[in-house]
């Protein structure tokens, strides 16, 4: 797509270093004796997180799947958040099971977080009705939430609530790196309470394929199971690991341009008549905007018509900078919207 793109940091292309490691890369067979480049990149994502093993996993969606198959009996359930992606991924199933036999409770997040009372209820209901709640879920960075990265705090708040009711804590950690950018600590400190997370390496992180999900090496063990059941077990996988490696090495620090740029692209928005949105809230690489008298939906189209694209998400327009946006490309980008909710 020409233009501006920016509906979202997947858009992203592997770099010239990830094409020449995936194309130099060792392989072998991830379901026999396993693929040297995927152990690799296993490994390297369970230290950058500070868990015992890790295991690569065809998308953020997946990671999150087979996280829940993993730590939930069959008919038990886990809690989500209400405007999560995994809440999202529910709603688009159309009635089908997004999460096998899982059962799913949501609960409506404050700024991207669950509160920490609100999950102690939903817990205490759960046990009160004769059922078990295996699983809590949150969301690190909040999409929906302009990208809020949640802090260690509130995520050990959230962990004491899940544990004292025998609940294990999941992190959609998608953008997890953005987070640990965003607040200046190791992504490892953001999960040191948690009993798994997963994080996309197609994101922020550029690459073209793939996300780890990590946690004890118990977990990963079964993981690997329900990987396969649900079936995503691949085989020469270090064509795409490779890039998953190099992403790591090279792509995590310079998430910091892409917050600087989402930061200048609200203050830029906030100065622009009509236009709804709090520079404060924005603090990674997801911005969420509303239009005022001109449906969102008609602001997307005219600002793709003029080579910007982003996505009407419910009323909002979101624009996701990330490596290919440049600091002259949110100049031209506002250009763009100035002149939109002006027409
Ligand atoms: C927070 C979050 N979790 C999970 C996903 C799903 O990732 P994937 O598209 O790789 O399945 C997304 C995708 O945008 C996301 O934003």
């Amino acid at each position: 797509m020409n233009g501006i793109d920016l509906r979202s940091d997947t858009v992203t292309k592997p770099t010239p270093e990830m094409r020449r490691a995936m194309y130099e890369a060792e392989v072998g067979d991830d379901g026999l004796e396993g693929d040297p480049t995927t152990r690799r990149l296993e490994e390297l994502a369970a230290e950058r997180v500070g868990t015992e093993a890790g295991l690569f996993v065809a998308s953020g969606s997946m990671g999150n799947l087979v996280a829940a198959l993993s730590h939930v009996e069959p008919e038990d359930a886990m809690l989500i958040g209400a405007r999560s992606h995994m809440a999202w991924s529910v709603e688009q199933a159309h009635g089908h099971p997004t999460y096998g036999r899982v059962r799913v409770r949501a609960v409506a997040e404050r700024g991207g977080m669950l509160p920490v009372e609100d999950v102690e209820l939903s817990l205490r209901e759960e046990g009160d009705s004769g059922g078990a709640m295996g699983l809590v879920c949150i969301e690190n960075t909040h999409n929906s939430a302009n990208g809020m990265p949640l802090s260690l705090p509130y995520v050990s708040a959230v962990s004491e609530a899940a544990k004292r009711h025998g609940a294990a804590l999941h992190v959609d950690g998608a953008r997890l790196f953005n987070a640990a950018v965003a607040l200046g600590v190791p992504a490892a400190s953001l999960i040191s309470d948690a009993d798994s997370v997963s994080f996309c390496l197609s994101k922020g992180l550029a690459c073209p394929i793939g996300s780890v999900l990590c946690g004890s090496a118990e977990f990963i063990a079964e993981a690997r199971k329900q990987r396969k059941i649900v079936g995503g077990e691949m085989r020469q996988t270090g064509v795409m690991s490779a890039a998953g490696i190099v992403a790591l090495d090279t792509m995590v620090d310079r998430l910091a341009d892409d917050h600087a740029n989402a930061k200048r692209l609200a203050e830029g928005l906030a100065d622009i008549e009509g236009v709804q949105v709090d520079p404060d809230e924005v603090n990674t690489n997801i911005v969420f905007f509303e239009t005022g008298d001109k449906p969102a939906e008609e602001a997307q189209r005219e600002l793709g018509e003029a080579g910007v694209h982003c996505f009407d998400l419910g009323g909002r327009i979101r624009m996701v900078t990330h490596y290919e946006i440049s600091s002259g490309d949110v100049e031209a980008a506002l250009a763009a919207v100035s002149r939109v909710m002006r027409s």
